[in-house]
């Protein structure tokens, strides 16, 4: 039985923000090659034996649990390729503390392990949906799989996760086009369709502020296109999308909008990489390395302690639109989104 870590929550950093919510990637290996996320050949995976095993995920879970941490949400990568995922929420479901578990995928496996990761404990699902045909799909993911997703969404609902939620990159030049589609097909089956703007995390460097889509921009076509839409009350500030729904009462919108309407200030979110290191935000330049300290035969004190030290260092907000901004080294498929 390790013993009880002294360190205590809540884990507050310097700027009163509280974290209760961690993101863990479980592989940065993916079946797509969204051109956002990745490069399209020849991408470097980190070794197998580099990747946290369920072993370790679990036991820094217990170990931020007891910080405070209650939420947790598994991405990749693709977390549907990381063999056996059902089997990883099912243990984490068990540890005590944690209210909430949820899933972040491209949904081209979905079909196949919905019903597994119902039963395994899976609260909460968002899968990526860019486009809503096969040809748009095809050209930002460099892939096929579009009638995949569809039909993994569809057996998703049939096993029964509630309000699952679809999530669109804004790219300027190529969702234009697709706004009113992929809202119309949302209503119709009940899925919460949320734009997320374009951020500076593509591995080709190829972000530019030009290619941001706005938040505010989309709302003025689907108000125009859909019919109008009104915001609804916020719930948890912790949320990075302001949610609208339509006044038919047919639906619900929500808008991520972190380039132009950055919502850092109410940030609760810690990161785990799928090799092992922590991250305080999208886009720190600096990271707490976790697999370290539990490969080198270090305590659980001592994990909590890196924990306490990387949310004390985080930074009031990514400042994507200053002069000073880094671009992390690391794309979005090696942090996790
Ligand atoms: N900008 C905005 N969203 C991104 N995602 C991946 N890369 C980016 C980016 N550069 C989204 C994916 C997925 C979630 C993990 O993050 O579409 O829904
Ligand atoms: Fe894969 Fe997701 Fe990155 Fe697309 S955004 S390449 S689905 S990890």
């Amino acid at each position: 039985m390790p013993c009880e870590p002294s360190i205590a929550g809540p884990l507050v950093d310097g700027f009163g923000r509280v974290h209760n919510s961690l993101r863990i990637s479980v592989t940065d290996r993916c079946n797509i090659r969204c051109f956002y996320c990745m490069p399209a050949e020849n991408v470097r995976f980190k070794p197998r034996r580099e990747i946290l095993t369920f072993e370790e995920i679990e036991r820094f879970t217990r170990v931020v649990t007891r910080l405070g941490v209650n939420k947790l949400r598994l991405t990749g990568g693709e977390p549907l390729v990381r063999h056996n995922l059902d089997r990883l929420v099912a243990r984490l479901a068990e540890v005590p503390g944690i209210e909430d578990i949820a899933l972040t995928t491209n949904g081209i496996l979905l079909a196949e392990q919905a019903g597994a990761l119902k039963d395994a404990g899976l609260g909460r699902l968002n899968v990526s949906l860019d486009a809503l045909d096969a040809e748009t799909f095809r050209q930002i993911s460099r892939r096929d799989g579009f009638e995949r997703i569809l039909a993994g969404l569809f057996e998703a609902q049939r096993v029964g996760f509630a309000r699952i939620k679809l999530n669109a990159v804004a790219i300027r030049g190529i969702t234009e086009a697709q706004i009113v589609p992929l809202a119309r097909f949302a209503r119709r089956h009940g899925f919460e369709l949320r734009f997320i703007e374009f951020m500076p995390l593509d591995a080709d460097g190829k972000w530019d502020n030009s290619q941001v889509l706005s938040g505010d921009e989309i709302r003025r076509v689907l108000e125009d296109e859909v019919g109008p839409i009104e915001p609804l009350p916020v719930g948890d500030p912790s949320q990075p999308a302001t949610d609208y729904r339509f006044v038919d009462g047919e639906g619900t919108i929500g808008f991520i909008n972190p380039v132009t309407q950055p919502f850092c200030g109410d940030c609760n979110r810690l990161r785990l990489t799928a090799e092992g290191q922590m991250r305080n935000c999208l886009f720190s330049t600096v990271e707490w390395d976790a697999r370290a300290v539990m490969r080198g035969g270090g305590s659980d004190d001592e994990l909590a302690e890196l924990v306490v030290s990387c949310v004390g260092a985080k930074k009031a907000g990514h400042g994507i639109n200053s002069d000073e901004f880094i671009k992390p080294q690391r794309a979005m498929f090696q942090i996790g989104g």
